[in-house]
């Protein structure tokens, strides 16, 4: 999805090519959220202008421009205070081209200058009404009518304030967004605002901050005549430091911004975030009575290592590598070994209440909704509650009847995810009890549950989920475990998973062993069109999970069949040519499983298999197959899936995909 940073140096001098490279690095570390185009937006040389590049591609091909066109010796003056704003876009109002690129203009002039991440979606009628007011598009895209009702506001009430001005637009909008906005009639101020998109902002500072929130203030600048920005010298505005040096940014994610700073504000629906004069304040227009008094200044836990490739080629490399310390993170402070005991810190005051609800309804999209398959079966066994699973889009699509009594977890990597935050809303407006699955600390969907796990996954850059599936897996696993823990039938059960979870780092090192094997069978399927992936039970959501891996990344067919359904019809893909790979694993289901291999190999298919270690007799149907080690049923899904990740990575490699940024697609997916 479109990427926002924008850089607000106060009192800090800096040469206008130092504020394009800081800009260009903020863009590089959001390419991993999927874009097609670039654009960056600076004052010109003698600060009376702003001047735009935009570019069609890659962060890189932006980088090259800037180099083409801000080489005057003017452009290496500090300046004290300055305002730069870039973006990454994802095209979804007019193809990705450079007319349709951010930064987008108000006017001839660039009054006004504005980055956008999100639809607007009655643009149709704010343009119609501009149209009548004599103003020209030049561009596809919704967010042109925001920059140009701007300008409109502006010389409609020319008293208003430049936070005013945003504020009044917003109330014009509809949809959902996330913007900043530069203006050459505001100079030295900044003004950025979110609803359902996510966006932060963050503050460095030479010394400490002296305090850890920021008030929130209400009401319109001009009710009292004057702004209503903080003055530093207000006793209630603490969170300044003593020197009047301050760096602002405002970005999509904290990746963008922890190279500089790890004091960040996580802006809320309809929060206007403004600097000037180098005071940040933060706005809301009405006031309701949940509103808290203040936002709180976060400190990121992240590293500026976490979000590096390191040795690897791609970060999703990385993140599958990463898997062994990934599992035990998300495991850590929680699972007691010795003890065989669990607490969740985030839910456990919950727990009485989940106890006695009517139903688990679990809901996701993509791969986080593949982990709510993947660990159904054992949440049902272990709470013996009914427990439903939902793709987040079809739920809403269906106005699903939730009750008061209902459980919904909302599981999602990002926390942004506009469908589950969505579904999470409309669960939540029927009074059920709301837990968020998520690795995002501060994303919305961590803020708006009323309760929830934390997967503690680190940050994944790759677009393709890997090490999010694993702890989203085992965190409910861990659930799973908790709500079972004072029945005394299932503790023999408890323990032998408990067991399977202490030993699971070691496990998947020894899957990630099968890595070259992995790169050979690549090398059999990738000029191939299709993969059939083949299992049930536990696994059934390993050929899901599987099959999502291969399209998003191969751009190959791929299919995740349920091996039961064989016989009602995919079978007949089955002949000599068709790629099939089959999960076959000594579990209940190991029969069926059998029985479905002997119906391919009796169509002359030739699978690929994955089965246990030394499992000799099922290995005897196939001269292909990865052999991993044997944990409890339940656990399983954890050790094929990182095969299927492996194989996906490298028929990728060899097709010459981007790995990292799939074509179309997105890592957070923040529109509906
Ligand atoms: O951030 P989320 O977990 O909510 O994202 C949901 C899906 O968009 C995501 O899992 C997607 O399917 C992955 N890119 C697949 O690898």
């Amino acid at each position: 999805m479109c990427g926002i940073f924008a850089y607000l140096n106060y009192l800090t001098p800096k040469s206008r090519l130092e504020v394009l490279d800081l800009l260009v690095t903020g863009l590089k570390r959001l390419e991993y959220r999927g874009y097609d185009s670039t654009g960056v937006a600076i004052d010109s040389p003698d600060s009376k202008n702003i001047v735009m590049v935009k570019r069609t591609g890659k962060v890189k091909v932006l980088e090259d421009a800037i180099k083409e066109h801000f080489s005057g010796g003017e452009y290496s003056e500090p300046v004290m205070t300055h305002i730069g704003i870039a973006h990454t876009r994802w095209a979804t109002h007019g193809v990705p081209c450079e007319r349709n690129s951010h930064p987008h203009r108000s006017d001839e002039g660039n009054g006004f200058v504005v980055v956008h991440n999100g639809i607007i979606t009655n643009y149709n009628d704010v343009k119609t009404f501009l149209a009548k007011r004599g103003y020209e598009f030049e561009s596809d895209t919704d967010t042109e009518v925001f920059a140009k009702l701007v300008h409109h506001l502006w010389k409609t009430h020319p008293t208003y304030s430049f936070r005013e001005l945003v504020e009044q637009a917003i109330l014009q909008v509809e949809g959902a967004f996330a913007i900043a906005v530069k203006s050459k009639h505001f100079p030295g101020e900044c003004v950025a605002s979110r609803r359902s998109s996510p966006l932060l902002v963050a503050i460095k500072t030479k010394s400490r901050l002296a305090t850890d929130h920021i008030p929130i203030l209400y009401g319109k600048d001009t009710d009292s005549g004057k702004p209503q920005v903080l003055p530093r010298s207000d006793s209630t505005s603490e969170f300044m430091p003593e020197e009047k040096e301050v760096e602002y940014f405002f970005a999509s994610d904290a990746s963008a911004v922890i190279e500089h700073t790890n004091r960040v504000i996580y802006l809320e629906d309809d929060d206007v975030a403004a600097v000037r004069d180098g005071t940040l304040s933060i706005h809301r227009l009405k006031k309701s009575l949940d509103d808290p008094h203040a936002r709180e200044i976060t400190t990121l836990k992240m590293e500026i290592q976490q979000i590096m490739k390191g040795n690897y080629d791609y970060f999703m490399q990385k993140e599958i590598f990463e898997q062994p310390d990934s599992v035990v993170n998300t495991m850590r402070g929680r699972v007691r070994f010795d003890g065989n005991a669990i607490v969740l810190g985030g839910i456990k005051d919950y727990i009485p209440e989940i106890k006695r609800c009517r139903r688990l309804m679990l809901i996701g999209c993509g791969t986080s909704y593949h982990s709510a398959v993947a660990t159904r079966q054992l949440l049902e066994e272990l709470t013996e509650l009914p427990v439903i699973v939902e793709l987040a889009s079809d739920f809403l699509d269906r106005n699903t009847p939730i009750f008061r009594d209902d459980v919904c977890f909302f599981i999602s990597q990002s926390g942004e995810t506009a469908d589950t935050l969505m579904a999470l809303r409309y669960c939540k407006q029927r009074g059920a009890l709301i837990v968020g699955i998520t690795n995002t600390v501060g994303s919305s969907i961590c803020r708006e549950s009323h309760c929830g796990v934390h997967i503690n996954a680190g940050p994944e850059i790759g677009v393709a989920s890997t090490k999010a599936y694993t702890s989203q897996f085992i965190s409910l696993v861990m659930f799973a475990l908790v709500m079972s823990e004072d029945r005394l039938s299932l503790q023999q059960r408890r323990l032998e998973i408990l067991q399977a979870l202490s030993n699971l780092a070691d496990q998947i090192r020894k899957v990630l062993k099968l890595d070259s094997k992995v790169q050979e069978l690549a090398k059999d399927l990738y000029q191939h069109k299709s993969l059939l992936i083949m299992g049930r039970g536990y696994n059934f959501a390993t050929c899901l999970e599987g099959a999502l891996k291969v399209k998003e990344l191969t751009y190959m067919h791929s299919e995740g069949i349920m091996a039961g359904e064989l016989k009602h019809g995919p079978l007949a893909l089955v002949d000599d040519s068709m790629p099939v790979l089959m999960i076959v694993l000594r579990d209940p289901v190991y029969v069926k499983c059998m029985n479905a291999l002997q119906q391919v190999t009796s169509r002359k298919g030739c699978p690929v298999i994955i089965c246990e270690e030394g499992d000799e007799e099922t290995k005897a149907f196939s001269s292909r197959h990865l052999e991993i080690p044997r944990t409890v049923d339940c656990l399983q899904g954890i050790l094929t899936v990182i095969p299927m990740q492996l194989l996906s990575y490298h028929i990728a490699v060899l097709r010459g995909c981007d790995v990292d940024c799939p074509r179309n697609l997105a890592k957070s997916v923040t529109v509906e």
